[in-house]
């Protein structure tokens, strides 16, 4: 896979002497959606600052499209996009004349064709001759994104690009995204919702404390890090768990009237469930009823939790 952004060793610290960043390395394939996790003050914006020129990296190097950002700033800027975190932007200014203006910030020539496609596609048509301060806050959202896209970005940031917006826009959203995905644009995005991750992201990061803590296919590292979890409620309480069951990785709770089954997934997610199965016959063959199975499958929010905790990776 080829390489579109590629940060190594990249650390940041404010003039105040906090460090958010330390020592990032993190390379992002073409064509790929990135969703970068993390909680408050990670350094998720940091991060994306530094590639686009709002934060000055105290060290480390930035390349993008295969050239140093450093020494080929301008043109290569060009080339990014990015929906901020904080609305900012002049709220007096009608939709359109704000989004074609952003074109024009890189040095593009106007294309209204081009503008109107865009405020199409984000259900900003109607709304192109208002005022932002006019619109709603997921209008507003949806018009930093227009204003992103302006200039047609191979690389798209975007941060936390559905905080605050409802379920529906939300999924509108996604969808916006995803078509961005299939046009070849590469995007990278933080969010908070973790469901956005396992919906969107073909690859995922954690990030802590400036530090990034994992890096994977978001299906592998559902697979490799995902518990199955059962509570086996028993129609008589047990004492202590039978000898017959010692060898599946097992607890009681509720003074022995619930089995609780704790299995690591291991090789390939599914191994869990087949030994739930394995369970269940071996608990019919030693005559212990029970009345009722709780199967649950840990989530990508499982796991990040997780690790966050410093848990059990
Ligand atoms: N200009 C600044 N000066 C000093 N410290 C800063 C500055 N900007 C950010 N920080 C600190 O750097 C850390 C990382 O902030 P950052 O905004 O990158 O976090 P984040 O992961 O984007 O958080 P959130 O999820 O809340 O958006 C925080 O502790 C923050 O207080
Ligand atoms: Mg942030």
């Amino acid at each position: 896979m080829q390489p579109i952004l590629e940060i190594s060793g990249l650390t940041k610290t404010y003039s105040g002497g906090f460090t958010a960043l330390k020592s990032v390395d993190l390379t992002i394939n073409k064509g790929e959606i990135f969703a970068l996790l993390g909680p408050n003050g990670a350094g998720k914006t940091t991060l994306i600052g530094a590639v686009c020129g709002l934060v000055r990296p105290s060290s480390g190097a930035i390349h993008a499209f295969g050239e140093d950002m450093a020494s080929n700033w301008r043109h290569l800027r060009a080339r990014i996009g990015l929906v901020p975190q904080e609305l900012a932007t002049d709220m007096f200014e009608p939709v359109r004349r704000a989004v074609g203006d952003s074109r024009g910030l890189f040095g593009l020539p106007p294309d209204a064709a081009k503008i109107e496609e865009i405020l199409r596609a984000l259900s900003l048509w109607d709304k192109r001759d208002a005022q932002i301060r006019t619109l709603s806050g997921g209008m507003k959202r949806r018009v930093l994104i227009a204003k992103a896209l302006a200039h047609e970005p191979e690389l798209l940031f975007l941060d936390e690009p559905t905080a605050g917006v409802d379920v529906e826009l939300r999924r509108d959203m996604w969808r916006q995204i995803a078509l961005l995905r299939e046009r070849g644009t590469t995007v990278i995005l933080t969010t908070h919702y973790i469901e956005e991750a396992e919906e969107m992201a073909d690859r995922v990061g954690i990030i802590n404390k400036g530090e990034i803590l994992m890096v994977d296919e978001k299906a592998a590292m559902m697979e490799r890090l995902g518990r199955t979890e059962a509570l086996i409620a028993l129609a008589q309480p047990l004492d202590e768990i039978p000898e017959v069951l010692s060898s599946f990785p097992l607890t009681l709770a509720e003074d022995g009237r619930v089995l609780c089954y704790r299995g690591d997934g291991g090789e390939g997610g599914g191994a869990g469930t087949t030994e739930v199965a394995q369970l269940t016959k071996a608990l019919i063959a030693a005559g212990i009823d029970y009345t009722a199975i709780d199967i649950h499958e840990s989530s990508l929010e499982d796991i990040f939790v997780n690790l966050l905790e410093g848990g059990a990776a």
